[in-house]
């Protein structure tokens, strides 16, 4: 008999104490430093956002100021790193080619002191700074394009989109992408944020922490996600109904993609406000097919899921408004992690603050006291 009980995936098992974000799962409730984050997405920014998830409070106007001048002029990236990601081969994944330049920039500045307070806030603004100008550089150059010189007289998601598609955006497509940014800013001890605080835990260096967290998000049960979506709505769309579909589904016993989450046993509020949000780019560019196919196909899975507490979470709907607005789809999880950063570095921040190594026990069931047979003696 085993004195410790196993928790497979950890589930309710708390690994820190944390006062960063908040989820009821049965309320749809994710709060943000105590406040909701619907409120922060239809009436904030994330820079805003950041600033709280980092700071713990919100900034006062001149801390903002202060906070987003401080963004816009870290967002350059060094020329040798445009030369590395020119190396990187242009099929492969952008998830793979953000984390390859995540963990070299750690070689281009000084963060291996996390004791120090001013350094640790530096290499925060940069990362957040920089992360969205890594993406679009790789977006481009993958395509034989230059890397679009970011803009400072931009927001960070007006920025961003410039700084993939060399125009800025309208106001209702600068907004969306702004909310999407709040909603994917921070989720609690989720499997990246976890990874993030392990590799913390060692002192690591910060660009190290940010480069393991964004490997553990490039999984299909996490980030991945909303890429894999389009690909089921690609499916649906191809069968005779969507019922057809579902019922051919139900007896495969397959998975549906954007849909259950470890705490929310009811629908993400996440993917709520983003489908209020999406109504008004959709006035825009037009009611996408896949959008009125995935509300069907919520429908029709209600009766199904809707007992077990699987219900649509965040990633369900924010690829098709990525689809909408022309970005590929290998680009969505790397725009998650754009966006998670800022929750990560929160993390990594609080870990440091009480810091014990993450060591944790194992059921060991493997064979004990077996001989050494030399090579010559073995069948
Ligand atoms: N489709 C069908 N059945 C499901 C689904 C789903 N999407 N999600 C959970 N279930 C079933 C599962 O088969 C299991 O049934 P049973 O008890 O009969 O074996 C039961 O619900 C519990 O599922 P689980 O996989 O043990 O639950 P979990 O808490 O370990 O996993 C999850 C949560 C998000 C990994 C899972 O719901 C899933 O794989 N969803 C699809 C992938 C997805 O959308 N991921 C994005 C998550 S939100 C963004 C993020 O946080 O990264």
């Amino acid at each position: 008999m085993n004195p410790i009980e196993l928790h497979p995936g950890l589930a309710d098992v708390p690994v820190a104490e944390s006062a960063i974000s908040f989820i009821d799962g049965h309320k749809a409730r994710l709060e943000y430093r105590g406040i909701a984050v619907e409120t922060l997405a239809r009436e904030s920014c994330y820079e805003e956002t950041a600033y709280l998830l980092l700071k713990g409070e919100l900034p006062t106007q001149r801390e903002l100021a202060d906070f987003d001048d401080q963004l816009r002029h870290r967002r350059r990236i060094k020329y040798k790193l445009i030369d590395i990601i020119k190396c990187l081969p242009e099929t492969g994944h952008p998830m793979y080619a953000l984390q390859a330049a995540v963990a070299a920039m750690g070689m281009f500045y000084p963060a291996r002191d996390v004791t120090n307070a001013q350094s640790n806030w530096d290499s925060a603004v940069r990362l957040i700074a920089k992360l969205p100008t890594v993406v679009a550089a790789f977006h481009r150059l993958r395509h034989g394009d230059d890397a679009i010189t970011p803009r400072d007289d931009l927001d960070q998601a007006g920025n961003f989109y410039y700084m993939l598609f060399e125009r800025e955006p309208s106001p209702a497509i600068r907004k969306v992408i702004d909310a999407c940014l709040v909603l994917h800013a921070e989720h609690t001890m989720n499997a990246s944020t976890f990874s993030g605080r392990v590799t913390g835990s060692t002192l690591a260096n910060p660009y190290t922490v940010i480069s393991s967290a964004i490997g553990t998000l490039t999984g299909p049960l996490h980030g991945g996600a909303n890429e894999e979506v389009l690909d089921m709505l690609d499916e649906v769309a191809a069968a005779p109904s969507v019922q057809a579909w579902v019922d051919d589904a139900v007896a495969k016993k397959k998975k549906f993609m954007g849909f259950g989450h470890r705490v929310y046993k009811v629908k993400d509020p996440r993917a709520t406000v983003l489908q209020e949000l999406a109504e008004h780019v959709f006035a825009e560019t037009g009611r996408p097919k896949r959008y009125d196919l995935a509300v069907e196909l919520e429908a029709a899975l209600a009766g199904i899921l809707g007992p077990k507490g699987i219900y649509p979470n965040v990633d369900y709907y924010s690829g098709i408004v990525y689809n909408a607005l022309g970005i590929p789809r290998d680009l969505f999880t790397p725009i998650f992690a754009v966006s998670r950063v800022a929750g990560w570095l929160a993390h990594w921040l609080e870990q440091l603050q009480h810091n014990r190594i993450y060591r944790p026990e194992q059921i060991y069931v493997g064979k004990r006291e077996q001989p050494y047979v030399t090579l010559e003696k073995r069948p």
